[in-house]
């Protein structure tokens, strides 16, 4: 039997007409304090959200920054537990239950795991009873596969990730953009997005994600490569560009760099 809940819910973020999304991430104040560019939260993303597909947030931010008439689909981070001073960053437990998930109205919850370090199991067991919970009422799970900084972001260790965290029941994984993208496409039964990371030059965030997309990703969950370019509200739309219209890179800075000069 059709799960409608869920699959409206999924519906709801991988645009149906598309096939694809584009994710806006400002979850990182929940391990990174006032990122930059987050510093007012509610003033960044203020101008972006009519670009995002979905909003990717804690429910603090959610709470203190967001005005409940806002009309996205919210990707609730609920993992957490160690900060950036921690020098075991990234051994995520449950921070949010799912009642309180329900009542902030989340489309989706995030959750990281931490294939192949000391905390695996840890994060794995975690992720397992947040997917648990969130089946229950038809919410999906988004696995964020987190990389400890002894790992290397290659496609033998992404797909790795990738395919575990569908295997344990991920409806959507957020992993990196690797070379031999496509190992990683092509053994994991669920849509992967890729993250934005670190910024860097535009042309650049629009050439990773172009060729992530063409190589059958189903979007972006972007963050910093949006709030903290020159230009967000450019580079927001030609992000989108290569989501959803197949811009190619050159197309897609162009427009930014229309958009930007407008
Ligand atoms: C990391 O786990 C967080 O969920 C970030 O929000 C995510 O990586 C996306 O943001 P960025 O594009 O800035 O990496």
């Amino acid at each position: 039997m059709m799960d409608w809940g869920m699959q409206n819910r999924i519906n709801r973020i991988i645009k149906p007409d598309t096939g694809k999304t584009l994710m806006f991430a400002v979850d990182h104040g929940y391990f990174m304090g006032p990122t930059s560019g987050l510093e007012q939260l509610d003033q960044t993303i203020e101008p972006l959200l009519p670009y995002a597909d979905s909003l990717m947030l804690t429910r603090g931010a959610l709470r203190y920054y967001t005005d409940p008439r806002v009309d996205v689909p919210i990707i609730m981070r609920v993992s957490g537990g160690t900060s950036i001073l921690n020098k075991n960053l990234l051994h995520e437990g449950i921070t949010v239950s799912m009642e309180d998930a329900i009542r902030m109205n989340a489309s989706a919850v995030a959750f990281s795991i931490l294939v192949g370090s000391d905390f695996e199991r840890d994060t794995l067991l975690a992720f397992t009873q947040v997917v648990d919970e969130a089946e229950r009422y038809g919410i999906p799970t988004l696995a964020v596969t987190a990389v400890g900084k002894a790992l290397v972001r290659d496609a033998r260790y992404l797909s790795l990730a990738s395919r575990i965290a569908a295997e344990l029941g991920a409806r959507i994984v957020k992993t990196y953009y690797c070379e031999n993208f496509e190992r990683v496409i092509n053994t994991c039964p669920v849509p992967v997005v890729i993250a934005g990371g670190k910024k860097i030059p535009e042309m650049d965030a629009l050439t990773m994600a172009y060729n992530a997309i063409q190589t059958g990703a189903a979007g972006v969950d972007m963050g910093r490569n949006i709030f903290q370019s020159d230009a967000p509200v450019a580079m927001v739309q030609a992000v989108r560009a290569v989501v959803h219209n197949n811009a190619t890179p050159a197309e897609a800075f162009e427009m930014y760099e229309e958009i930007k000069n407008r």
